[in-house]
């Protein structure tokens, strides 16, 4: 079993998908290691790739405000996505790069060991739950699976082109607080 550090350092140096040629900085994930929770989204945008850090641009100050309105900061979890590697104009990630990137993802879950994941959007939640996802009609939604309580949610950017998605959103947070309560008050 590899650290986080010792992952982070095999997946900087990774070069298994084109992605590899044209990212800045690989955004491996970051936040607290012992955390019960964990958040998934997609995969870095221009100033993640930048700055080698996830959700760090518009989606991020909206994800940190979230955070904050049910009592939480990045301190309190781990954040990381499904490709750690930009693509290029913010496109999806191709289904063959998420396929060679998961494995890392499948890593840091061992590693940090949360009972609570969170897919942001739909691209997660499709890597995670269910290949034919629907955000708009699963989101909310908690899968039991293994040891894990899953549950996708609007991605922050799909929040911000659309202010309509806020409210479903709210409800999914609050319900993730209280999950998230309910755990950390058996530990
Ligand atoms: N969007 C994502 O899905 N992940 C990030 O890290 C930033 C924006």
């Amino acid at each position: 079993m590899y650290s986080l550090n010792e992952l982070e350092v095999i997946v900087k140096r990774c070069n298994r998908c084109p992605l590899s040629k044209t990212r800045t900085n690989v955004v491996f994930g970051e936040g607290n290691e012992e955390s019960s929770i964990m958040f998934v989204g997609e995969g870095p945008g221009y100033h993640e790739d930048k700055m080698g850090r996830p959700f760090v641009g518009r989606s991020g100050e909206l994800f940190d405000k979230i955070l904050k309105a049910i009592d939480l900061t990045r301190e309190d979890v781990y954040i990381a996505n499904i490709v750690k590697c930009r693509p290029p104009n913010n496109r999806n990630p191709l289904k063959e790069e998420c396929k060679s990137c998961i494995e890392f993802l499948r890593w840091q879950v061992k590693i940090i060991n949360p009972d609570i994941i969170v897919c942001l959007g739909a691209v997660a939640a499709r890597n995670i739950i269910q290949k034919d996802f629907r955000i708009t009609k699963n989101r909310g939604i908690w899968y039991d699976r293994d040891k894990f309580n899953i549950m996708a949610t609007y991605h922050p950017a799909a929040i911000l082109r659309d202010v309509n998605k806020k409210k479903d959103a709210w409800e999914d947070f609050k319900s993730i607080k209280n999950m998230y309560n309910k755990i950390n008050s058996e530990i």
